[in-house]
């Protein structure tokens, strides 16, 4: 077993983008952030250090963290900030994953621009389930705001308004050539014809999902959340925030000087108030020796292909491709050791909108508002000190109650027209799980405002992905059709817009297990709950200890 260290400097530095030169935060002044390589079994020991007047958290979205809950990172759930001046050391072994991950700050909305890429390579001499790519390259997306995101959320908040849009969408953190005074900033792709690239590609966007294509390609998607999946191909790959989606690009045999344009731009399901602009890069061929001295002679200016995107809500595209995603299910990958039993059923409504209180007083949203996001009608409030503290050390009156309801407080019925109030209540709720408990859960939309999908992320597990459909989930027959054989495994589903989706996991992880909606906006509103799942009877059941480092609240 190899450990590897890293050292992650939080630091400010200036960074120009649409024209606008802002001060953002970063780590070791690199933005999109330092890349994380490591193998299947290393551990890794990141050493990270505030310099700035924000405090901070890292988590390193997807790593199971088995049994090292203490290094995942939420804030006030895992653990307190790292104030200014103060550092504490990420330490955790990868056990039982490979494939394409990241990381990214989970306090506020400092994941803006603190985000990167975590590289998780098969153990030596394990091959791919595919060909050895010629090349592998990260591209990941994310959101640009002119504006200080901090001062954007904390309008927000006080409102009880949607914080205002991004200015752009990037790859790897430009914005490209369709948006005002950014032709400079386009991430461009070098190839050579004739080869096999992998392309790991994450959604580091706050608050949308995205469609992502290259003109005249086609991808073959290989890999979701860091699992082998069942090859597929497809021109267009449908990306929610917090997913990660490895896909093998075939460049093309003959294309000398040939450039391509590779886009990105929202899915949006309903008529939420969204940025519907795009972000473009370019697939650049390398010019051929032989054509580079005819230069001259040779070089004719071609158009640029464009690629083509689905419509802004095409649902039935979202549909189909989440379809397509299988885990491989073979005897070398044995994924799907899907629950095929359950102990526990849980059904969890999951939506905002407009409570019935009166003019934001004691309204359940954050800060007294009335807009309001909420699982089973409990809009969750964030503790002042972190809850696995609190379970760890028996402390947990004042801090959180177990009460999180199994299903919604209020009946849910979709029928297409909104409730008036969703979130009937507010509070620090868990649900506690004992050791191995095999757990169901059915998430419904309830579609309020917006009618946006939500991405649901769960930390600590990976789930297996049995069933999904549109209208209200119907438990007596919907059960039927769920796929035990080989359904998606992953850490972030879209719930679908007006639909549900139903996952299954083995609550083998001790610890404090964050869930909530990947949509900042959503989470930073109150789509949010965590699990306490307790240790089991043997040693290596147990949540260790805390490092001494650990940060005070
Ligand atoms: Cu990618 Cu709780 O986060």
């Amino acid at each position: 077993r190899v450990t590897r260290h890293y050292k992650f400097n939080i630091k400010s530095q200036s960074v120009t983008r649409l024209c606008k030169t802002k001060s953002i935060i970063t780590v070791n002044g690199q933005f999109p952030g330092p890349r994380i390589i490591a193998r299947e079994g290393d551990r890794l020991v990141i050493k990270v250090v505030n310099h700035v007047q924000n405090n901070v958290t890292l988590h390193w979205h997807g790593i199971r963290q088995l049994r090292s809950g203490w290094a995942d990172g939420p804030s006030y759930i895992t653990q307190c900030p790292i104030q200014t001046g103060q550092s504490y050391v990420y330490n955790f072994t990868i056990i039982g994953q490979r494939g394409t991950l990241w990381w990214h700050a989970h306090i506020s909305w400092l994941r803006a621009t603190l985000y990167g890429p975590i590289v998780i390579l098969p153990k030596k001499h394990v091959p791919y389930p595919f060909p050895q790519p010629f090349k592998e390259v990260p591209i990941i997306f994310g959101e640009w705001w002119k504006a200080d995101t901090e001062t954007v959320i904390n309008q927000g908040l006080q409102t009880g308004s949607g914080p205002n849009v991004s200015d752009a969408y990037t790859i790897n953190g430009l914005p490209g050539p369709l948006y005002n005074c950014s032709a400079k900033d386009t991430y461009k792709l070098k190839v050579k014809p004739g080869k096999t690239y992998l392309l790991r590609l994450i959604n580091a966007a706050l608050n949308n999902e995205l469609f992502f294509s290259i003109a005249n390609h086609t991808f073959t998607v290989v890999e979701a959340d860091a699992v082998y999946v069942k090859p597929f191909n497809t021109k267009v790959v449908l990306i929610t925030p917090g997913q990660t989606t490895n896909v093998i690009l075939r460049t093309k045999s003959k294309s000398p000087n040939a450039t391509f344009v590779m886009a990105a731009r929202p899915y949006v399901s309903g008529p939420a108030a969204f940025d519907n602009s795009t972000t473009t890069g370019l697939l650049e061929y390398e010019t051929s020796v032989s054509s580079k001295h005819n230069k001259n002679k040779n070089k004719k200016k071609l158009p640029l292909l464009t690629p083509v995107l689905p419509k802004l809500n095409d649902t039935s595209f979202s549909m189909n491709y989440n379809k397509k995603i299988r885990s491989l299910a073979n005897p070398k990958f044995p994924s799907a050791n899907v629950p095929k039993t359950v102990d526990k059923n849980f059904f969890f409504t999951v939506g905002l909108g407009l409570t019935s209180c009166s003019k934001n007083q004691n309204c359940p949203g954050p800060n007294n508002t009335r807009v309001a996001a909420a699982i089973n009608n409990v809009s969750f409030v964030q503790p002042n000190t972190a809850l696995l503290q609190a379970h760890f050390f028996n402390k947990s009156k004042g801090v959180y109650t177990t009460d999180f309801p199994a299903n919604p407080l209020i009946k849910f019925n979709y029928t297409g027209t909104p409730p008036s109030n969703i979130a009937l209540s507010s509070g620090t709720k868990v649900v506690v799980l004992p050791f191995n408990t095999r757990v169901e859960l059915v998430l419904q939309d309830t579609s309020i405002i917006g009618a946006e999908s939500h991405p649901l992320h769960l930390h600590g597990f990976n789930f297996f992905v049995v069933g999904f459909g549109f209208g209200n989930f119907d438990p007596k027959n919907d059960p039927k059709k769920y796929n035990l054989v080989d359904p998606a495994e992953r850490n972030t589903v879209g719930v679908p817009s007006g639909g549900w989706v139903a996952l299954r996991f083995l609550a083998d992880n001790p610890g404090v297990w964050f869930m909530h909606c990947h949509l900042e906006v959503h989470t930073s509103w109150g789509l949010k709950m965590a699990w306490v799942v307790t240790d089991g009877k043997r040693r290596n059941q147990k949540l260790p200890p805390p490092p001494s480092d650990l940060p005070k609240c």
